[in-house]
C-alpha cells in the first residue's frame, strides 16, 4: 500500500502539505502505518506525551469497525456501504470485511485528504462479484458524496452509512446534524448509520487534543457520549447502544477494556 511518492522521507508532491499534520496520517501513524510525515509524528508524539491511551484508542476503533461492518454484511445482510472519512488503507478494510462474508458487496470510500486519494487504489482491490469505489469528496457536501455514490450503490436498497472518526471533524452540531439527516434522508428504511468519534470523558484526553487542535491541522471537537449518542436520535440502535468503543459487541475472549470514544450502531425504521 506504501506509495513511495507521498510517504515515508521523501519530499511530498505540491498538492500535498507536509507543513501541518493531517488526521489521516496522523491516524495513520497511532495505527502503527507508514504513509505520514514528520510534521505529523511530532503532533502524533505530542498528543501521546499529554495522553498515551490515543494508541490504544485509535486501535480498538478499528476493531470496531471490523466488527461492526461483520455484523452488518453478516446478521444484518447490509450489502452496500458508504464509508465516508475512509482513512488511509490499512488491515482490514471495510471492503475486505464485509466481502469476506459476503464477496458481492458493494463499498464507496470518501475521504478529502489528498493523501489517502493517492493511496486510494490499495482500497479498490474487489472481490470479482462486488464493487469498490473512492470518491474525493468533503463530509460536508452530502449532495455531492450521495450523486457520485449513486453511480456504484443503489439507494432503493438499504446502505450502511459509516462515518468513523470524522464527525469531530465537523464542529458545528447543526452542521453535523444537517449532514446526517441528508444523507440518513438518501436512504431506505432498514440502512443503517455507524459512527464512532472521540469523547470528552478523559480530562488529559481534552488537553491534548487542544493542543493538537492549536497545530494548525483541522481541528477535532471531542463531544460528550451524551451528545453523540443524539446523532442516533430517530434511529432503532443495535444492542448494546452507544458505549465505550471495544464495548460494542466484543468478540470472545477480547479483554474488557474501555477508551475514550463512543461508539454505536443505529437501523433505520
Ligand atoms: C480519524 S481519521 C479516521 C479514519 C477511519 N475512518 C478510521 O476509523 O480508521 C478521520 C478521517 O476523516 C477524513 N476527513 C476529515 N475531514 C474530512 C472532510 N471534511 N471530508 C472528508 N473526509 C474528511 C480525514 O482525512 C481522515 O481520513
Amino acid at each position: 500500500m506504501t506509495d513511495s511518492a507521498t510517504a515515508g522521507q521523501g519530499a511530498a508532491p505540491p498538492e500535498i502539505d507536509a507543513t501541518v499534520p493531517h488526521s489521516a496520517r496522523v491516524w495513520n501513524y497511532w495505527l502503527g502505518g507508514k504513509d505520514n510525515y514528520p510534521v505529523d509524528r511530532a503532533a502524533g508524539d505530542q498528543f501521546q506525551e499529554v495522553f498515551p491511551a490515543i494508541v490504544d484508542t485509535a486501535r480498538e476503533s478499528r476493531r470496531f469497525l471490523s466488527r461492526a461492518v461483520r455484523f452488518l454484511a453478516g446478521e444484518a445482510r447490509i450489502r452496500q456501504f458508504l464509508d465516508i472519512g475512509t482513512g488511509l488503507p490499512t488491515a482490514e478494510n471495510t471492503h475486505e470485511v464485509a466481502q469476506r462474508v459476503a464477496p458481492e458487496s458493494r463499498i464507496v470510500y470518501v475521504d478529502n485528504d489528498p493523501v489517502v486519494l493517492a493511496h486510494a487504489r490499495a482500497l479498490l482491490t474487489s472481490s470479482p462479484e462486488g464493487v469498490t469505489q473512492y470518491v474525493d469528496a468533503d463530509v460536508r457536501d452530502p449532495d455531492r458524496i450521495l450523486e457520485a455514490a449513486a453511480r456504484t450503490l443503489d439507494f432503493g436498497r438499504p446502505v450502511a452509512l459509516m462515518l468513523l472518526g470524522i464527525l469531530g471533524h465537523v464542529t458545528d452540531d447543526d452542521q453535523a446534524r444537517s449532514i446526517l439527516r441528508r444523507l440518513l434522508d438518501a436512504v431506505p428504511s432498514g440502512s443503517y448509520l455507524v459512527l464512532y468519534d472521540g469523547n470528552d470523558t478523559n480530562p488529559a484526553g481534552v488537553a491534548a487534543q487542544e493542543t493538537y487542535n492549536q497545530s494548525g491541522a483541522l481541528p477535532y471537537r471531542l463531544r460528550s457520549p451524551e451528545q453523540l449518542a443524539r446523532f442516533f436520535d430517530g434511529l432503532e440502535l443495535v444492542e448494546p447502544g452507544v458505549v465505550s468503543v471495544p464495548r460494542w459487541r466484543p468478540d470472545p475472549g477480547d479483554p474488557p477494556t474501555e477508551v475514550d470514544a463512543s461508539a454505536g450502531v443505529g437501523r433505520k425504521p
